[in-house]
């Protein structure tokens, strides 16, 4: 993961002019956050637990917070966690993680009690239409953190979730104690140690008719080929077939939440950061119409249908 001291986010960079850039989301707040419990919940993957009020009121799932780790060389060092949960009564939050290099390492020798710089939320939310009754989420390995709060709040809403998860092995699955009990829990494993033996993007057709959304966060040849199956179902699943025979005809901005709100298939980007505010460009992927698109601020969640997948960014 790459790190960059943060410019000024107001001001337009010569790569790609602000004007070309969606509008800055709203209330970013920066807060002190109390770890509450840590635990290692797979090997190498730690679940962790914040109090954190001033910041998860108004956060939804697909959003992020960006946290400072210790402060190693002077530099501001941070690192994006997706919401993994999401308890705005209580004032928590969870992000789940994997050990990858001294930052996150850091993490782990955290104790309850101690205190992170967290500053978020950040980035722009899953957007589910107020007609979805069926969710299908789809995560594979640590895309797991991006879908999660998703649940909850499909759950919290009434609606039926089934989440397709896609791991190396048996040791890689998450469990299932740390899901809602309402969530049907479908599992591939590429040796077949639990579950359906291959990817997880298999087991997509059993549900694709019964789902009104899908929502995706996994590394990027799993959301490629989900987006290469929505494309070639497109106006005939969920959401967007009722749009169409609803008057789906009327145009919608690209890149609006009424354009995500309508599409099948909804994906969380997993891309390096920087600054996570829209001002160093470390995280530009392409859209279909050739623009930039900042993961960290018109992202994390696209419609699938936005994306440029063949790019090479
Ligand atoms: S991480 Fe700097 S613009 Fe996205």
């Amino acid at each position: 993961m790459t790190t960059t001291r943060a410019r000024d986010p107001s001001q337009p960079t010569a790569r790609a002019p602000a004007s070309r850039l969606a509008r800055e989301p709203a209330s970013i707040r920066l807060a002190g956050a109390e770890l509450l419990d840590s635990r290692e919940i797979l090997p190498g993957q730690w679940l962790q637990a914040y109090r954190a009020p001033g910041l998860v009121a108004g956060a939804r799932a697909g959003q992020f917070v960006h946290v400072r780790t210790g402060d190693y060389s002077g530099l501001v060092l941070r690192r994006p966690f997706s919401f993994n949960t999401i308890d705005p009564v209580a004032g928590t939050l969870t992000i789940h993680f994997r050990t990858v290099g001294r930052g996150t390492e850091w993490f782990t020798r955290l104790r309850p009690g101690d205190r992170v710089d967290m500053l978020g939320p950040l980035g722009r939310p899953f957007e589910v239409d107020p007609r979805t009754r069926h969710i299908l989420l789809i995560a594979g390995g640590l895309g797991m953190a991006g879908v999660r709060a998703l649940a909850d709040e499909a759950i919290r809403d009434g609606r039926q979730v089934t989440l397709l998860f896609g791991g190396a092995g048996a040791r890689d699955v998450y469990p299932s104690s740390l899901l809602p009990d309402e969530v049907e829990y479908v599992v591939a494993t590429d040796d077949g140690s639990v579950g359906h033996r291959g990817f997880v993007t298999d087991l997509v057709a059993d549900y694709e008719a019964w789902a009104d959304q899908a929502f995706a966060c996994g590394p990027l040849p799993m959301l490629r080929a989900l987006a290469g199956l929505a494309a070639s179902r497109r106006r005939r699943l969920g959401v967007a077939s009722l749009g169409r025979k609803r008057g789906g005809g009327r145009p919608i901005p690209a890149g609006s939440a009424q354009a995500r709100r309508r599409a099948f298939l909804q994906v969380s980007m997993e891309q390096n950061m920087g600054c996570a505010v829209g001002a160093c460009l470390g995280c530009v992927v392409m859209s279909t119409a050739g623009t930039p698109q900042r993961v960290c601020r018109e992202g994390p969640v696209f419609a699938s249908d936005e994306i440029a997948w063949e790019g090479g960014w």
